[in-house]
C-alpha cells in the first residue's frame, strides 16, 4: 500500500539538541530542562493519555468550544485558506475544523517527527480535497518553513495552550515569529488556558492515576536511552503546583537524595531536595493576554470560552 503523497520538511532537532540543551541546562543554577524535550514517542503518547484524564479539563474543554464555534469562525475567515498547525501531534483539534473551514492547504508543525508524519498522513488519507504538508521544526527557534509561500491566504492554528509553555516575552517573540511567517497579513486561532480556581489547576497536574508523573519522569528516561547518561529516573519524583505570583504552573523533577548523574563526559552534583524545573504552564486572563498578543502586533478579533470559563479559543488577527 502507498501511503498518501504529503510534501515533508524535515528540520528535526537531533540528539545534539538534546545533548547540548540538557547539559546547558544542568549546569545552570536553578537546574532546568526545556518542557520540548518531553515529546519523543513514549512521551507523546503520554501526553495524550494526560489530554484523556478526568482532570485535566483542557483538551476536552477546547474541542467544545471548537465544536461550538466553527461557524462564527468560517463567517470570520472564509475558505481556501493554508491552514498551518504548530505542535499539531495527533492532530485530533484541526478535524474539528477541516470539513467546515475547506482550507486549501494544510501544515503541520511539530518537533515530533514521527507522531507528525503519521497524523499528517493519516489527514491526507482522511481528506483526499486537502493538499498537505508536514515540517518537523523546533519552533521555539524558528519559524523559517520553505513551504506553500505561494499561498497569501494563512492562518495559522496554535491549539493547546502551547503558548503558556513560554515566558511573557519568549511568548512575545512567537508571536511575532508568527504574524511574519504569515507575512503580517493572517489570523492566529490560539488556545489559551485560563486563570482559574488554585485547587482545579493544581490537580490538573496532580493526576490521581500518576499519567503526569510519569511523562515529567519519562524525560529522564530518555536522557539516559539517548545520551550516554547513568541518570537513574527512580532517584527522582514529580512535583507540580501554581505559582501565584507568576501566575503559572511549574513542573519540577526532585532529586530524592543527594546524588551525582554523569551525561557524555559532564559530572552534576544535586543535593536531596535539589529540583531540574521541567516546565511553565502559564495561565492568563482574556485582558492579560489581549496585551501580550497587542505586544507582538495582533488584536482579539473574537474570544470563545466554554461556560464555566475554564479555556478559551481566541482568534487573533495582525494589525
Ligand atoms: C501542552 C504545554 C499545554 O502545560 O498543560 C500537561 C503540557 N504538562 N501536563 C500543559 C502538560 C503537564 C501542556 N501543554
Amino acid at each position: 500500500m502507498t501511503s498518501p503523497a504529503i510534501k515533508f520538511y524535515d528540520a528535526h532537532p537531533g540528539t545534539g539538541d538534546l545533548r547540548r540543551e540538557v547539559i546547558s541546562g544542568l549546569t545552570s543554577s536553578p537546574k532546568a530542562i526545556p518542557p520540548k524535550f518531553f515529546y519523543d514517542k513514549r512521551g507523546s503518547e503520554l501526553f495524550d493519555a494526560i489530554c484523556e484524564l478526568p482532570e485535566y479539563y483542557q483538551t476536552r474543554t477546547e474541542m467544545d468550544i471548537l465544536r461550538n464555534c466553527t461557524a462564527e469562525l468560517v463567517r470570520l475567515i472564509g475558505p481556501d485558506c493554508l491552514l498551518v498547525e504548530l505542535g499539531s501531534g495527533a492532530s485530533k483539534k484541526v478535524r474539528l475544523l477541516l470539513e467546515e473551514l475547506r482550507p486549501s492547504s494544510y501544515l503541520g508543525v511539530d518537533i515530533s517527527k514521527e507522531f507528525l508524519l503519521s497524523s499528517t498522513r493519516r489527514l491526507a488519507s482522511d481528506y483526499p480535497w486537502l493538499d498537505v504538508h508536514a515540517a518537523c521544526v523546533d519552533f521555539s527557534h524558528t519559524l523559517d518553513i520553505p513551504h506553500c509561500e505561494t499561498l497569501d491566504h494563512k492562518v495559522s492554528f496554535f491549539p493547546g495552550s502551547s503558548i503558556g509553555n513560554f515566558d511573557p516575552d519568549d511568548a512575545i517573540d512567537l508571536l511575532l515569529r508568527i504574524a511574519e511567517m504569515m507575512d503580517m497579513n493572517g489570523h492566529l486561532l490560539i488556545g489559551v488556558d485560563l486563570k482559574k480556581d488554585t485547587g482545579i489547576l493544581n490537580s490538573a497536574y496532580n493526576d490521581a492515576a500518576g499519567v503526569t508523573a510519569e511523562f515529567n519522569l519519562n524525560l529522564l528516561t530518555r536522557i539516559r536511552d539517548e545520551l550516554d547518561s547513568d541518570i537513574d529516573p527512580d532517584a527522582f519524583v514529580h512535583h507540580a503546583f501554581y505559582n501565584p505570583a507568576r501566575g503559572r504552573i511549574e513542573m519540577h523533577l526532585v532529586s530524592t537524595r543527594s546524588q551525582r548523574i554523569r551525561i557524555e563526559d559532564h559530572l552534576f552534583e544535586l543535593s536531596a531536595g535539589e529540583t531540574i524545573h521541567t516546565e511553565n504552564s502559564y495561565k492568563y486572563t482574556i485582558e492579560e493576554f489581549a496585551e501580550l498578543a497587542a505586544a507582538a502586533g495582533f488584536h482579539q478579533q473574537q474570544v470563545w470560552t466554554d461556560e464555566s470559563s475554564l479555556f478559551s479559543v481566541q482568534l487573533l488577527k495582525t494589525i
